[in-house]
């Protein structure tokens, strides 16, 4: 039965203070408090995100004796695919295994901008772009909460990296934060209304994410009026009452009640009103009925079925980097022989360490799966070792059997040891073995293929040496078979880069500020963060966010945009043709870019605003719309405190990748804004005259300043240049 307001506010009335008090914090590492004498249930919440990781007991830590659920691919991996629907389909699947194992909450989706591929926990995370990674999250949650189970939005906010993460201060400038690691937030609470939202464990601009007015109050409650819960992440408060004052709900995990005192003092002393402590607590009550509303005590999960649709998502998230002559896909016409090479093939890599990590129900690896697609002799070597990066040993084996075959599949990547939660990687190198064994066996065979397995950038200083590179990240429980029927054709790829690969470290837009030392962590590369840096400094990637390729061609035609003249508040409709124009079927990824021609702040070159993923038959032609609005043309302004939107030329650029925007279309904006919005004693004269309002004011006061003073003195200086510099149009 549905539990309503009065309901809530009844049993609040009847709670005790200390009731109260015990509510702001969890019961142990997976519940929160039940209140059993007033029917308040607790909730278990469980990782995340791309699987379940339930422990036996919710007071049990769930690391070795988690219950088994499908791994599906992880987060790098899922935004890949960027497609919606493929994200809502997996939040969907989390939801039963959920509702199966009696878990309310999963804790995920992790959303955090990808500031540098050295993130210890990139393969957690979506994307280095917000309007990515916030739609692809706002669809994950749909997906869940559809089926009545809760999710948890984290890290809110600027988490983007492991080392000394509950200390380091992010600090970064506002415009920066709003455009680049809010708006990622924003989409997702905008257009999914996560149960919860899970603070960071890092400051941000020296105030904790978990007890950080700024963050709670004025964004998350008061701009986007969120009404859900602020869990904190696991043990990371260590003001509880600043905390409770911001806007966080409940700590967890359950703190044994450390902090009860000091709440109680603070609401002796008036520090803390209980007003403020009865709003937190009134929103919990609500999230704790809502949680058991939907449970089902039947509820199944088809764990074979589910290995099936873990094998088709990781498919639709490969992302095919090169493919020169059509190296791929493997087929007994172009191959009559294949050596595999590589360990990941026998002990695949399917996913990342830490508080994600699911026990698997089944995993497959590439040498069975390949064995079984193919019908042409295979040979296998596993070219390297995954506990020694530097053994060399068994590359001459390799090599023999490289030359022996008609094509070498070489499956190399990252190690488990090499990225995890909890630290950040130091360099961008696959191990030194790793890297010789591509060397030497791509000096022998001219059609080596290689697959990566890895859930962030690597370099590639072989990459001209081979003909095809096929990125799978980490693919979850079935990858392997999807890699399989990859490439042997049975799937064509369909995946886009959601982040850039540079050349070098050296490349990368934090590279000196990253990882923060001393407790502080500047964001100094502003908004120029992933593309948005590699265009602004014109340097060339390795492979450029949103590239990949398929085993077909498309082509893009017909821009046509509503109205070349755009007025505020008016929608702008953009349509564009796709054409797939080779002989398979296959899915592309339509990119839209907003480039602002001219622009008093500087701008990146061009932001991401609208994607679409689309499958065409060979031959097949299909338009697809876009909608615009006044935001998606804006950047913050900090001075006016706001979102605007300047009036001037843009232009709309469509492409495949953010280096492939063959489609351009322009139009006019006219912003009914007058600027600047507000003056103070530091407004300049340019500013003032830059307000069509306040320019006469300007003109009548500069003047007669200008004419009290004696000619001889001013000279002609009025005349011929304040008025001629300043008031001239
Ligand atoms: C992680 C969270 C996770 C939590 C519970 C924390 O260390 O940062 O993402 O949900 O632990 O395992």
């Amino acid at each position: 039965m549905k539990t309503t307001r009065a309901d809530i506010e009844e049993i609040l009335q009847q709670l005790t203070l200390d009731e109260k008090i015990s509510l702001v914090s969890g019961r142990d590492a997976w519940s929160t408090k039940p209140i059993e004498r007033l029917g308040v249930p607790s909730v278990w919440v469980a990782d995340g995100p791309h699987g379940l990781r339930r422990a036996p007991e919710t007071y049990l830590p769930g690391f070795g004796d988690q219950w088994p659920s499908t791994c599906f691919p992880t987060a790098s991996a899922l935004a890949a695919s960027w497609n919606v629907d493929l994200l809502k389909t997996t939040g969907e699947l989390l939801a039963k295994e959920c509702l199966a194992y009696g878990v309310q909450v999963i804790l995920g989706p992790g959303i955090n901008i990808k500031r540098s591929p050295l993130g210890g926990r990139n393969f957690e995370y979506f994307s280095e772009d917000p309007v990515l990674a916030g739609e692809l999250a706002a669809a994950y949650i749909n997906g869940v909460q559809q089926h009545g189970v809760g999710t948890s939005l984290k890290h809110f906010a600027c988490n983007s990296q492991e080392q000394n993460r509950m200390v380091v201060s992010s600090n970064v400038d506002e415009r920066t934060l709003r455009e680049i690691y809010l708006t990622n937030f924003e989409i997702a609470i905008d257009k999914s209304n996560p149960w919860t939202v899970m603070a960071a464990y890092n400051p941000v601009n020296g105030d904790d994410a978990t007890a950080n007015p700024f963050l709670l109050t004025d964004i998350l409650q008061t701009e986007w009026q969120y009404d859900g819960v602020v869990l904190s992440d696991w043990v990371s408060v260590h003001l509880p009452v600043k905390a409770i004052k911001a806007g966080l709900h409940i700590e967890m995990p359950g703190n044994d009640g450390v902090h009860v005192d000091e709440i109680k003092l603070a609401l002796e002393t008036g520090a803390l009103s209980e007003t403020t402590l009865d709003d937190r607590v009134r929103d919990s009550l609500v999230f704790a009925f809502k949680a058991h509303e939907q449970a089902d005590p039947t509820a199944h999960v088809d764990h074979e079925a589910h290995h099936q649709e873990a094998e088709a998502i990781a498919a639709d998230c490969f992302v095919l980097l090169k493919n020169d002559h059509n190296a791929l896909p493997l087929t007994p016409e172009k191959y009559n022989s294949v050596a595999l090479i590589g360990e990941f093939a026998v002990k695949p890599r399917f996913q990342g360490n830490g508080s994600s990590e699911v026990k698997e129900t089944k995993l497959t690896n590439l040498k069975d799966e390949l064995a079984q697609q193919i019908s042409v002799p295979m040979s296998y070597s596993s070219g390297y070792r995954l506990d020694d990066d530097h053994d060399t040993s068994l590359i001459a084996e390799a090599v023999k059997q490289a030359q022996q075959a008609e094509a070498a599949i070489v499956h190399v990547g990252l190690p488990q040891h090499y990225e995890s939660e909890g630290y950040d990687r130091k360099h961008l190198h696959i191990p030194p073995a790793q890297v010789a064994l591509i060397e030497a066996v791509s000096q022998v065979q001219a059609n080596t293929i290689v697959v990566l397995t890895n859930g962030a950038p690597i370099d590639m200083p072989w990459h001209n040496n081979v003909p095809a590179i096929l990125e799978t990240w980490l693919p979850g429980q079935a990858g392997a078979t999807a890699i399989a029927k990859t490439l042997t054709g049975v799937y064509n790829p369909s995946g886009k880069l959601p982040e850039t690969f540079p050349v070098r470290l050296e490349d990368t837009p934090c590279f000196l500020d990253f990882p923060g030392l001393d407790r502080k962590l500047n964001f100094s590369e502003g908004v120029f963060v992933g593309y948005r840096w590699y265009d602004a400094r014109k340097i060339e990637p390795l492979f450029p966010f949103g590239h990949g390729l398929s085993y077909t061609q498309f082509e893009l035609s017909d821009l046509s945009i509503s109205s070349q003249k755009v007025t505020q508040g008016d929608a702008l409709t953009v349509q564009v043709k796709v054409t797939n124009s080779g002989i398979l079927s296959g899915q592309e990824v339509v990119q839209l870019y907003v480039h602002d021609t001219d622009s008093r702040l500087p701008r990146p070159e061009k932001e991401l605003k609208r994607f679409a993923k689309i499958q065409l038959a060979p031959g097949e032609t299909k338009t697809l719309e876009f909608e615009l609005n006044t935001r998606d043309l804006s950047y913050f302004d900090e001075q006016q405190g706001k979102w605007l939107a300047e009036s001037g030329d843009f232009e709309i650029r469509i492409g495949n990748s953010s280096q492939h925007t063959p489609v351009i279309g322009k139009f006019t904006y006219e912003s009914a804004e007058v600027l600047p919005l507000g003056f103070d004693v530091r407004t300049t004269l340019r500013e003032w005259v830059a307000n069509e309002e306040t320019k006469p004011i300007a003109y009548d006061l500069v003047k007669d300043f200008f004419m009290t003073m004696p000619h001889e003195i001013v000279g002609d200086l009025w005349d011929f240049n304040i008025k001629n510099d300043f008031f001239m149009d």
